[in-house]
């Protein structure tokens, strides 16, 4: 066993969180991430923020479609409320500790763990896996990466990254106890309120996907209020009115998810909609939700136009970030080569 280096047996908390700039974000990433990540601001835990960029590419991306979406989630962070001056807000490539501790990670993960990540079998079911890219197979190693180049203890995310948060525990403890240190933390999901899981509107046991092939699946963050309306009155739904209690949105997806899309916009609790609602029928009941819905995404939508007008002070806005999140990540991963055993010729 190698020689145990000094390290630090608490960790100061420290949030971390990521999206992928792979196509037009959804009510999903907005109620399931972006409106969180602006909440978690008022918890006075220090906030990073990343556009994992580098994640993107793990499927093909058009070069000049990567640039304009990653302006375009970066400013729907800032309309959504994460400000640059109390976050740190940058795109993943621009702070190469990621790559690199990515490939330290990638010698400590088993390909066995990411063979069994679903993420994984979803993206090349029915395909030929010969010619997914290397990348897409590693993905979750680089996500661990993210995480633990700055230690961050807490992850707010949706439902459907717990297995790869699980895999950054794995990772971590891994690196522990193969190098016999306690250098990095186990990383705790924060998976919390109604919209943890946003299904589509087209299929309740869905969940809704910027890369589902139908359009009227989703409520894009650049709809405009007539789309949401007509999106929202579309909505797949059963024929019953909407029940008194939770029990009775057992077994109706669809009607379960229309009344979690409602609580986690006016921010209550899915109960205290139906409340209010119960026993009202789908024809009264969606075009409530698309007001709600278009009084909190209008804003949101216009704030995000407005910063799409200058694309150099977006992209000086990530240069800071990624300025701030390279000076904490940095040392950290240099620390990591002396753990494993690399010669650092030159002190940093
Ligand atoms: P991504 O880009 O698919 O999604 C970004 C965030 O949005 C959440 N989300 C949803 N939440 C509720 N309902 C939905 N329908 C819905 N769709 C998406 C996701 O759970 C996520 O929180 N692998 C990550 C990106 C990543 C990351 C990280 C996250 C890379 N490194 C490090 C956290 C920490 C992903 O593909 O998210």
């Amino acid at each position: 066993m190698a020689e145990p280096v000094q390290t630090p047996q608490a960790f100061s908390p420290r949030i971390f969180s990521g999206i992928q700039p792979s196509g037009g974000l959804t009510l999903g990433n907005y109620l399931g991430a972006l409106k969180r990540f602006a909440e978690k601001q008022n918890e006075g835990i220090e906030t990073i923020y990343c556009l994992v960029d580098m994640h993107a590419i793990t499927v093909w991306q058009d070069p000049a479609k990567l640039r304009q979406q990653t302006r375009e989630a970066a400013a729907a962070f800032i309309a959504s409320g994460v400000d640059p001056a109390r976050s740190i807000l940058f795109n993943q490539s621009q702070v190469t500790a990621h790559a690199e501790l990515a490939w330290i990670f990638n010698c400590v993960a088993r390909m066995g763990w990411m063979g069994r990540m679903t993420q994984w079998k979803d993206k090349t079911a029915g395909k030929d896996t010969e010619n997914a890219s290397l990348g897409l197979f590693a993905y979750p190693a680089l996500m661990a990466a993210d995480i633990l180049a700055y230690k961050a203890t807490h992850v707010p995310v949706g439902d459907d990254q717990k297995q790869h948060l699980e895999l950054t525990r794995d990772i971590a403890m891994k690196f522990n106890n193969d190098f016999g240190v306690n250098y990095f933390p186990i990383t705790e999901p924060m998976i919390e309120g109604a919209a943890t899981r946003v299904m589509s509107l087209r299929d309740g046991s869905k969940k809704m996907s910027k890369s589902d092939p139908s359009d009227q699946s989703r409520i894009n963050l650049t709809d405009d209020a007539d789309t949401i309306a007509k999106k929202f009155r579309k909505a797949k739904t059963d024929p019953e009115p909407l029940p008194h209690d939770l029990d009775g949105l057992k077994d109706r997806p669809e009607a379960r998810n229309l009344v979690n899309i409602y609580a986690a916009l006016a921010g209550i609790t899915p109960e205290k909609v139906l409340e209010d609602h119960g026993g009202a029928q789908f024809g009264a009941f969606k075009p409530a939700l698309a007001d709600l819905a278009v009084s909190v995404m209008g804003p949101i939508t216009a704030e995000m136009n407005r910063l799409m007008q200058d694309a150099a002070e977006i992209d000086r806005i990530l240069g800071e970030g990624a300025d701030r999140a390279n000076a904490i990540a940095r040392p950290i991963v240099d620390q990591v080569y002396d753990i494993v055993g690399m010669i650092r010729s030159r002190p940093v």
